[in-house]
């Protein structure tokens, strides 16, 4: 059974299951894309959001959802990387989604090795192409275990843009398996800013298991603040989280 809670000062979509909390999520998104053909998306890459990812190729394969009209835009990508490599988060997206989805065009952030001041012209160019475009409509997140949305890790001002950012130690924790080892994973990366993602029209925080559940009640009940990144979100007019039972845990 899906229930909404209310007790906090936004309400909170809760699934029974990681497959139900992605049904949910998959198909906001899908509900937007048949009402704007056009939309504008922002995704996300992590284990969080790999069902919705299911949900919508099947949508397009086998409902004959259209996302040729549909430009997307990630939040982050690693510093330095190359697109090609297996652990960019260039290669996630296109082994998750675009490979077997045809949009209009999708970007992720530029981890290409090169100079400060080159990677800070290229985050200006990712800024210049999501307003070119009319902005993001839906922003879909997931939270890390630091309370980062993107890689705008505790310390992150609200207004921040794309840029380049340090990853905390959990962050780079989280990630050491996939890297073979805590020593392979970069130390930086290049994030959207939390003012970019608080400009989407609609945000959906979306979080499953027990091990976001402490994190997630800090950010949608606590006082907005620096030191947790993702609490900003519920600033946001047209945000919603989503959860699993597991994760909403620390609710009740
Ligand atoms: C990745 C991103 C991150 C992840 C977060 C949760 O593009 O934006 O903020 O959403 O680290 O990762 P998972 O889903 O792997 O727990």
């Amino acid at each position: 059974m899906i229930f909404i809670l209310q007790r906090p000062t936004k309400p909170i979509t809760i699934a029974p299951d990681y497959a139900a909390l992605c049904d949910l999520v998959a198909e906001r998104i899908a509900a937007l894309v048949r009402e704007k053909p056009g939309a504008v998306l922002g995704l996300a890459t992590g284990s969080t959001p790999l069902g919705v990812y299911d949900r919508l190729v099947s949508a397009a394969q086998d409902n004959g959802l259209d996302f040729s009209g549909v430009t997307c835009f990630n939040l982050d990508e690693y510093f330095p990387m190359s697109a090609d490599s297996p652990h960019s988060y260039h290669h996630f997206m296109q082994q998750n989604l675009f490979r077997r989805i045809r949009c209009r065009r999708w970007f992720v952030p530029d981890g290409a090795p090169r100079s400060e001041a080159e990677v800070a012209q290229s985050c200006l160019e990712y800024e210049a192409a999501i307003r070119e475009v009319g902005g993001i409509d839906l922003q879909l997140l997931g939270i890390g275990r630091s309370g980062h949305i993107g890689f705008n890790e505790p310390g992150s001002p609200p207004d921040s843009r794309t840029r380049l950012v340090s990853l905390h130690q959990k962050t780079r924790e989280d990630a050491a398996a996939s890297f073979g080892g805590l020593s392979a994973v970069p130390a930086q990366a290049v994030s959207m800013g939390i003012g970019t993602i608080l400009e989407a029209r609609e945000i959906l925080l979306m979080a499953s298991g027990a091990g976001k559940a402490e994190i997630v009640r800090a950010a949608w009940t606590g006082e907005s603040a620096e030191s947790l990144p993702a609490s900003w979100v519920r600033s946001h007019p047209n945000a919603r989280l989503y959860l699993d039972t597991a994760a909403a845990q620390a609710f009740s």
